[in-house]
């Protein structure tokens, strides 16, 4: 892997073909080109660019956004992306939903689904969208949907931007390769990507099938959570971050660009591949980070932190610590508090807490039926906690120092009660007896025994 740092005084990392280079850093105002002198110096316009390149801004946000959270990049590209683009035909969504979305009416409760299969079919990154859960409002730029996605066929003179969301990839199975705009990200289990609204990919599969979660956040950009007293380090540390450097393609062929736009899929046909920005600069770009490098921080001698100290991003909203979407992971860590129930606490949340597992075993669930690939569903202001075996193991266990490993759990977590789809609703891996997993725990209450 080609790792580029760029200094202080904007050294301009350059990437050549489409295969992945990448820059370190998080928000940094990135500069890279595929082409010496691609790009403009001292200035993002000049009257004519170089290699006869149009100049475009594409702005994540408003103009007038205050500076720690105003986005935008530069691209300097063959063809400006309105040369892309015509008029766009409605294409066929699939499964894949955008909130609001009430079409299933599940009742409330614990909810938790196996590992779906890869299906066996031919199935594009953008005709592989499952959604599970939505949440919020993408109109209103709040909230977010929750999917799986399968991927057995690599997008072929195929592309795809999302203008209703930010995209996270978690993959859980396969490898990827995501041949963006910026340059190329290629990502496993364990790893991954981030897409911000407006940037056009064409999704690639570097072996088997492929199957992981998809988040869309309809919200603020994700950023790094505040580390308050914990300091400069740990946790997610922005030098882990890895942006591409800029590659690109100069390719003609009959191709069909895809948008996700107002909660629908449409498409357009292009004579030509609009990858084609040979050089770049600013703060506005993919990203990808591989969770394996997540420095924990948690209890070191009693009690059990809130999970909220194992956040890797966070979408904010208007309210103060009130997160649209926190990206929150629990991974291999030791457990060596004294005199403590060590795993999750027994919990209702105002939250709505969408799980996945990654790999290994997850420590509030050692009663198995949270897979690997699999999902849970805690909604907002419903119950949860160990089951049955995880409690008496916890309860009854030596507390010498122990270790967590070989597991990687995550969550998607929001502010919005989370609305269940029809897809995931009729699943044949929606297991309908988790509900009544708490039934489980038996009453231990002894009056005489304090
Ligand atoms: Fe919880």
């Amino acid at each position: 892997m080609n790792v580029q740092t760029p200094s202080a005084f904007g050294t301009i990392a350059t990437g050549s073909g489409l295969t992945p280079g990448y820059m370190s850093g998080f928000g940094n105002g990135f500069e890279t080109e595929a082409l010496p002198g691609a790009l403009p110096v001292g200035r993002n316009s000049p009257q004519r660019c170089p290699y006869g390149l149009y100049a475009e801004q594409l702005s994540g946000s408003p103009f007038t956004a205050p500076r720690t959270t105003n986005e935008r990049s530069w691209l300097y590209r063959i063809r400006p992306t309105i040369a892309h683009t015509g008029a766009f035909a409605k294409a066929e969504a699939g499964f894949w939903r955008t909130a609001p979305a009430h079409e299933a009416d599940v009742p409330i409760a614990p909810l938790r689904w196996d590992p779906i299969p890869i299906p066996s079919e031919p199935l594009s990154f953008v005709e592989g969208v499952r959604t599970m859960t939505t949440a919020g409002d993408a109109g209103a730029q709040s909230g977010m949907g929750a999917h799986l996605y399968f991927v057995t066929r690599s997008m072929q003179d195929e592309y795809v931007y999302n203008a209703d969301a930010e995209m996270v990839l978690v993959p859980q199975e396969g490898e990827l390769r995501l041949a963006t705009e910026f340059g190329v990200i290629d990502i496993e289990p364990g790893e991954i990507a981030v897409i911000p609204r407006g940037v056009k990919l064409r999704v690639e599969l570097l072996g088997g099938p492929a199957r992981g979660y998809l988040c869309e956040n309809y919200g603020g950009a994700l950023t790094l959570p505040e580390r308050g007293p914990i300091g400069a380090n740990c946790l997610a540390n922005q030098r882990d971050f890895l942006t591409p450097c800029a590659a690109y393609e100069d390719r003609d062929a009959p191709s069909k660009l895809f948008v996700k736009w107002g909660g629908a899929l449409w498409s357009c046909d292009l004579d030509h591949s609009p990858l084609d920005v040979v050089a770049w600069h600013g703060n506005y770009a993919p990203y990808k980070y591989d969770l394996r490098k997540y420095a924990p921080v948690g209890p070191l001698l009693f009690d059990h932190a809130d999970p909220s100290i194992f956040t890797v991003l966070t979408s904010p909203s208007e309210t103060p610590g009130t997160a649209n979407i926190d990206f929150v992971i629990f991974s291999d860590r030791w457990l060596v508090a004294e005199n403590t129930f060590r795993p999750p606490w027994y919990h209702m949340n105002v939250m709505s807490e969408f799980m996945g597992l990654i790999y290994g075993v997850y420590d509030a669930k050692t009663g198995g039926g949270f897979a690997p690939g699999g999902i849970s569903l805690h909604n907002s202001m419903l119950p949860h906690g160990p089951d049955r075996d995880a409690f008496q193991k916890a309860s009854n266990a030596e507390l010498a120092p122990h270790k967590l490993q070989g597991t990687l759990a995550f969550m998607f977590e929001t502010r919005f009660p989370q609305k269940v789809s029809r897809y995931a609703a009729e699943s044949p891996a929606f297991q309908r007896s988790y509900a009544g997993y708490g039934k489980a725990l038996k009453k231990n209450f002894d009056p005489t025994r304090p």
